[in-house]
This record gives structure tokens, sequence and C-alpha cells, in this order.
């Protein structure tokens, strides 16, 4: 049996996206900034799926800019608001430390550029301090930018709550929801949220394609210099049948397939804590974690045997965030949470997707049971 469980990594693209993205490639192939009627095709459809986008986020006063990935919508808002306002006295962002590595290196190479960052502590549930949040903003402070659904450990921080804080303070609020988008309601109205960072290929849509959605009258210096793109945001002809399989991927994307994964990360939490001497990274708290991450720490034994192991089995999973997951240092955000780095080495991340089934979630269940068993015996740890 094949059991992929590391879609907070990538998921495959939906068969349906496909089909939408095919003819873009090779018969509607205009660039949407030609006069010319296969041109101005590309065009329409551009504009189609970026407004099925910002529908999706009740994005009625935000603009919204087509990128590469999640990691440059990431770079584009904190660079791109720190150079737009090099000229006046603020020059700090607050931030967590269980941020991915893309906002945690903008936010370290602006600090090499004479920028400073104030890095919040997150709680054993891997939730920051509402209150830290409040007294962290100084006259200062630019932008707040802190991770919605965190990638590792799942924890759903309060983002309606944050952005409240930042704009009581008139303070610029940012969220990477890259794992969050589709899987939880986000409204950026409701929200309070100025700046939004999504990407396509965690929602069944393809790689290399990301937006960064920004509150009218917000003022970005672009990273890119060329032909004016993206209202003079992003230059780079756009990707078009990238966009239109991002846009595709919202509307295929059903609310049973977010409750399927709810109950199957369930089960999957509930069979492996049957194994001694193991837990649940990240909160208890169901609603406020996302729908289809379990990060689970096994005592004496190593991430990286589990995961050989169970990818013996066919089933992959993964030991932290997959753009880390071969480096040898402890994850950041395990050791945020308070882990220390012999038991954030025994962890691993299993990633739910709207394929799963409940027939692989069990057996997963019970090869993960033996595999620990069997890597106890050998382990050196007693
Ligand atoms: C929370 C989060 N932010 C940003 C990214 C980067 O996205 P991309 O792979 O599109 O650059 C990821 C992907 O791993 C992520 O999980």
């Amino acid at each position: 049996m094949k059991v992929y469980l590391d879609n907070a990594a990538t998921t495959p693209v939906d068969k349906e996206v496909f089909e939408a993205m095919k003819p873009y490639f090779s018969e509607k192939y205009g660039n949407a900034s030609s006069l010319h009627s296969l041109g101005r095709q590309a065009r329409e459809v551009l504009e189609q799926s970026r407004d099925t986008i910002k529908k999706k986020l009740n994005a009625k006063n935000h603009n919204l800019i087509f990128t590469s990935s999640g990691t440059e919508s990431n770079n584009l808002a904190i660079k791109g608001i720190a150079l737009a306002n090099k000229d006046n006295n603020k020059n700090n962002f607050v931030s967590s430390r269980i941020e991915h590595g893309c906002v945690l290196h903008s936010l370290r190479w602006l600090k090499t550029q004479g920028y400073k960052t104030t890095w919040l502590h997150v709680n054993k549930e891997g939730f920051i301090s509402l209150q830290d949040l409040n007294e962290s903003i100084t006259k200062n402070t630019l932008l707040v930018s802190i991770v919605h659904g965190n990638n590792e450990i799942g924890t759903l921080q309060d983002i309606k709550e944050i952005g409240k804080i930042c704009h009581d303070k008139n303070v610029l609020f940012h969220t990477d929801a890259c794992q969050s988008f589709t899987k939880t309601p986000i409204n950026l109205q409701k929200q309070n949220i100025d700046l939004l960072t999504i990407n396509s290929h965690k929602i069944y849509g393809p790689k290399g394609v990301g937006a960064l959605l920004i509150r009218d009258g917000i003022e970005l210096e672009p990273l890119l210099s060329g032909g004016g793109h993206e209202f003079g945001l992003r230059s780079s002809t756009e990707n078009i049948p990238g966009i239109v399989g991002f846009a595709k991927a919202i509307e295929s994307i059903k609310e049973q397939d977010i409750e399927k994964m709810r109950l199957l990360r369930d089960m999957l939490i509930k069979g492996a804590l049957e194994i001694k001497e193991t837990w649940l990274n990240g909160t208890e708290n169901n609603n406020r974690r996302l729908c289809n991450i379990a990060n689970i720490s096994f005592k004496k034994v190593e991430g990286e045997s589990i995961i050989l192991h169970l990818d013996n089995k066919g089933i992959q999973a993964s030991t932290g965030s997959a753009c880390a997951s071969k480096s040898l240092h402890p994850s950041h955000v395990l050791g945020a949470i308070g882990l220390k780095p012999e038991d954030s080495h025994g962890s691993v991340r299993f990633s739910l997707g709207k394929y799963n089934t409940k027939e692989e979630i069990e057996y997963t269940i019970s090869n993960l049971k033996e595999i620990i068993e069997k890597l106890r015996k050998i382990s050196p740890f007693k």
C-alpha cells in the first residue's frame, strides 16, 4: 500500500486542476501583456483567476499580486515594506520564533541592513501571547509578521486578535497562510489582515505559484525590476497555466475534504498515542490545530529511522519542515515549544491530505507500532 502523509510539504495536483491548466500550455499560450487576441485571452483568464482567489478571501479592499511562491510572497511583504519605508524612522519588525524559514531569513537579512527584529516566544502549545505582542510593539514598529497555521505542529494563531492589536497601534499586520489557506476560513476584512501570503502547491495546485494580498494604500518596494507586471510590484511574464491551476484548486477543495482530514488526523493521533512514551506536539485543542497536521514525538528513537522504516512500508511522512528535513539541526519550532534536542530528533510530522483513506491510516498505525517496537529494541537510549 502507498500512503502519502507529507501533504504539508506538497500535494499532488488535482486531476481537475491539471485538466484546467493544460490548454494554457499549448493552445492558449498568449502573454497577458500582448495586445492581440491570444494575449487578451491570457489577460482575461488572469483577471478571472485573480477574482476567484480574492473572492475566497473576501478581499474587497486588497489587491492580489501573483508571485512564484510562498517564499517570494513572504520576502516581498517583509523586504518590500522595509524598503518602502526606509526614509522614515521606523525600523522594527515583530515576528515569532516559529515562522517558516523564508520569514526568519528575510528578517535576518533585514538585520544586516540595519533593521531590528523582536522575536516573540510561544508557549508549549505553540501560541504567541497577545499580551507579549501588545507590549512588544513600539513607536518604531513597521510590521508584525506572524504565521497563521504552523507548518510543523499545525498550531493556528488567533489572527483576528493579532490584527486588531496591530491596528489599534497603527502597525501593519502580515500573516503567512501557506498552510492554512482553504483549510480554515480566512476573511481579510473581518480578520484585520493587511498583507497575506498564500501558495498553490499546498492545496492541490501546481508548484511555482503564490500570491501576496496587499491592503489598498499600502506601499511596497518591488524586489524585481523589469516590465512592471502585476501593478508594478512583480515584474515578470505571468505564469498563466500555474495561475489558472491555482484558482481551480481553490474551487476544487470541498468542506467534506476538510472534515475527512480532521477525522483521519484524530484517528492517527489516537492510534499513535497508544504506543508507550509518545506525545502529540502542539495544542490538544483540535479547533486551534490545522485539520491535517499531527506532529508526534517517540521517546528513545530517531525520527529519521522511523521515516526510513515507514518509507520501506510505502508510507511517506517527514521529520521537520520539507526545506529543513535534510538538516541535522533540531527543529527551531520544536525547540521553541520547549522540546529538548533529543526529543525533537524523535519527532515525526504526519500531514494528511484529501486523498487519504481510513484504510491507509489503519495501515500506518499498525506499521508504526511495529516499527517503534523494533527500533526501541535496538536503541542505544535506555
Ligand atoms: C508556512 C509556510 N510558509 C512558506 C512556505 C514556502 O512556500 P513555497 O514552497 O511556495 O515557497 C511554506 C512551504 O513549505 C510553508 O509551509
